[in-house]
C-alpha cells in the first residue's frame, strides 16, 4: 500500500531498548510467556505502563491480521507500543495505530504517494484537463441511490452536530454532477475537469482494497459521443506507459451498458427484467447451468433466448456479437467499433480487451460495473496476471444530473485508485527510488556564527536551492551521516579559517572534495 510501502527500519530508529524488545517480543505469539518475559526484563519503573501497553499489542496482534501481506501488521504493532517507548507516567498510551483499514503517510511514504500524484497531474495536464476538488464530507443523499448498490452500503454516514445527514465521500462523481448542476448554463461546455481526492469505503479489505483510498478522476462534460471515452482510455495509457507499464502487464476491457440491453432485446426479455437477469447469468460461476437456466425460464425467459443470452454473453470480439445481434446490436457495437477505431489512432488498441461477460461488467445490485449511473461504453483496468483486483473504471454517465433533478448532460470519466497500482508497481519493480530531496546542508562550527549561517541559508534559498540547516551543535562525523542520509549535494562549514577570510568550505558529497567558496560567490 502506498502509505506502509516504503517505511524503512530506519524509521523506527531510535526506539528505547525496553520499547525495542517489547516490540520485538509482543510479535510473539505466546502472550503468556511473552508477558512474563517482559516483567522481567524492563525496569520496575517502566514495568506498569510497559504491561498495559503489551497486553493491547497483544490482543491487536490476535484480532487482526495483516490486509494486503505487506508486512503491515508487524509495523502496527512496533507502533502499537509506541515508538517514543514505555512511559513512566501512570496515563495509557494512546494508540498509535491509524484507524483499521486507513493509513498513515510517514515523510517516506510521501515520497512515493507525491509522485504518483504528480504523474496523474503531469497526464491530466497533458491532455488540457483542468484541477477542481470538492469537500470528502458531503450531503448523504448525494450517495444514497435506490439501486441497492454495495456503495451505498459501504458508506461512512453519520449526522452532524445541526442534524443534517452527511457522508465521508465513496467516489467524486455525484461531487462533480453536484458542481455542474450548480454552474447550471453558466458552465462553458465541454468541461474537462480532473481531482485527486480521498475516498472512504466501509469495504471488506483485502490486497488493493481498503477503507479510504485516494483516487485520480478525469471527466469530460458535454460531449455525447465516444471520442470522450477515447480521450479519457489515452490519458490512462499514456500514465501507464510513464509510468512503466506496458499493454503486456495490463489490459482494459471494455464494454457497453448499450450492448446487454441490446443482447437482452434481441431474445425479447422486457427491459424490466434487464437487472434481474444479469444477476441471474452473474450466478454462472457459482451455480450449475441447469439451475441458472431454471431461474431464468422462472423470470419467463425461454431455453432457446437463455442458450442465445449466454453465448452472446461469451462472445469477445466485435464481430461475432455483431453477427449474433443483427440489427438489434447496430447502436451499441457502433459504439465501440468507433471506439477501436480511434483507440487505432492513438495507438493505444492493444490495451483493449472487448468482454461482454457480466462477472465484471454487473454487480450484485445488477447495476453495471457496480455503479447504477453507467448509460454506455465501461470499461475497468485490470492487471494480466490476474492477481490484483481492478486498478481504474470508468464509463459514460448521461443520465446522472437528471437523477438530481437537472437537466441531463453527456458525460464520461474515471476513477483511479491509488492501491492496486502501487501494488502492481512493486510486483513489476517498477517503483522509483525516492529519496529526500535537500541540495545542501548547513553546518556552523562556531555557535556564535549561527547568524551568519542563516544569512547564508537565506541567499541559496532565495537562489531556489533546498537547504537543510542543521539547528543543533552536533560533531562532524553526525553532520556527514545525516548530510548523505538527506541525499544533499553539498555540506557547508560555516566557521574556522575559511569564515575569517570570507570563505565558507564547501564539500562536495560525490566526489568527496572540499574546496573555500568566498560566501559572495556562493550559489
Ligand atoms: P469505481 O470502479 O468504484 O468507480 O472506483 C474506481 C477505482 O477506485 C477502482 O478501479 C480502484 O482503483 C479504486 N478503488 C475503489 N474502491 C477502492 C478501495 N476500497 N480501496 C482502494 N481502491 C479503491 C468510481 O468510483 C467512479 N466514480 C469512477 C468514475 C469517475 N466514473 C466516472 N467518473
Amino acid at each position: 500500500m502506498l502509505g506502509q510501502l516504503t517505511r524503512s527500519p530506519a524509521s523506527l530508529a531510535g526506539l528505547r531498548s525496553s520499547t525495542q524488545l517489547v516490540a520485538r517480543l509482543s510479535q510473539s505469539s505466546r502472550p503468556v510467556r511473552l508477558h512474563r518475559a517482559i516483567t522481567s526484563a524492563v525496569s520496575q519503573a517502566d514495568q506498569e505502563a510497559t504491561a498495559a501497553s503489551t497486553a493491547a499489542a497483544v490482543q491487536q496482534q490476535q484480532q487482526s491480521s495483516s490486509p494486503d501481506g505487506t508486512g503491515t501488521q508487524q509495523q502496527a504493532q512496533q507502533r502499537k507500543v509506541g515508538a517514543a517507548g514505555p512511559r513512566t507516567s501512570s496515563k495509557e498510551m494512546v494508540d498509535t495505530s491509524p484507524p483499521r483499514g486507513t493509513r498513515d503517510f510517514y515523510p517516506e511514504d510521501m515520497r512515493l504517494r507525491n509522485w504518483l500524484f504528480g504523474e496523474w497531474a503531469a497526464v491530466a495536464q497533458l491532455f488540457g484537463f483542468e484541477q477542481f476538488d470538492v469537500p470528502v464530507l458531503e450531503s448523504e443523499e448525494l450517495f444514497v441511490r435506490k439501486a441497492g448498490e454495495e456503495i451505498t452500503d459501504q458508506l461512512y454516514n453519520f449526522q452532524d452536530k445541526g442534524g443534517r445527514r452527511v457522508a465521508l465521500r465513496p467516489e467524486i462523481t455525484p461531487s462533480l454532477a453536484r458542481l455542474v448542476l450548480g454552474k447550471g448554463k453558466g458552465l462553458a461546455l465541454p468541461a474537462k475537469w480532473w481531482i485527486v481526492g480521498q475516498c472512504w469505503r466501509y469495504e471488506r479489505m483485502t490486497r488493493g482494497r481498503r477503507r479510504e483510498h485516494y483516487q485520480w478522476n478525469m471527466d469530460i462534460v458535454g460531449v455525447p459521443g465516444v471520442e470522450a471515452e477515447a480521450e479519457l482510455l489515452a490519458a490512462i495509457t499514456t500514465f501507464f506507459s510513464r509510468v512503466g507499464i506496458s499493454a503486456a502487464d495490463v489490459g482494459i476491457k471494455v464494454s457497453s451498458r448499450k450492448v446487454l440491453a441490446a443482447v437482452l432485446e434481441r431474445y425479447s426479455v422486457p427491459p424490466e427484467n434487464f437487472a434481474q437477469v444479469c444477476v441471474i447469468v452473474d450466478k454462472l460461476e457459482k451455480l450449475p447451468r441447469d439451475k441458472v437456466e431454471a431461474e431464468l425460464a422462472a423470470l419467463g425467459v425461454s431455453a432457446d433466448a437463455t442458450e442465445g443470452i449466454l453465448s452472446a454473453l461469451s462472445c469477445r470480439s466485435l464481430d461475432q456479437l455483431g453477427e449474433l445481434l443483427g440489427p438489434a446490436g447496430h447502436d451499441a457495437l457502433g459504439d465501440l467499433r468507433q471506439l477501436w477505431a480511434l483507440a487505432a489512432g492513438y495507438g493505444f488498441q492493444e490495451w483493449l480487451v472487448f468482454d461482454a461477460s457480466v462477472e465484471w461488467l454487473v454487480s450484485n445490485a445488477g447495476v453495471v460495473r457496480g455503479l447504477a449511473y453507467y448509460t454506455g461504453v465501461v470499461f475497468e483496468g485490470f492487471d494480466r496476471a490476474g492477481q490484483l483486483r481492478a486498478i481504474c473504471g470508468g464509463g459514460r454517465y448521461d443520465k446522472l444530473l437528471g437523477t438530481f433533478g437537472g437537466e441531463d448532460v453527456p458525460c464520461a470519466g474515471f476513477g483511479f485508485g491509488d492501491a492496486v497500482i502501487v501494488e502492481l508497481l512493486k510486483d513489476k519493480q517498477l517503483l522509483p527510488a525516492l529519496t529526500q530531496q535537500v541540495d545542501d546542508v548547513i553546518m556552523v562550527m562556531d555557535e556564535s556564527l549561527r547568524p551568519a549561517a542563516c544569512s547564508i541559508a537565506a541567499r541559496l534559498r532565495a537562489a531556489g536551492r533546498r537547504v537543510d540547516v542543521i539547528l543543533e551543535a552536533k560533531k562532524m562525523k553526525w553532520a556527514f551521516k545525516h548530510a548523505e542520509r538527506s541525499g544533499a549535494a553539498r555540506l557547508l562549514l560555516v566557521g574556522g579559517g575559511e569564515w575569517e577570510r570570507g570563505a565558507v568550505a564547501v564539500k562536495d558529497l560525490a566526489s568527496r572534495e572540499q574546496t573555500e567558496v568566498p560566501v559572495d560567490q556562493l550559489a
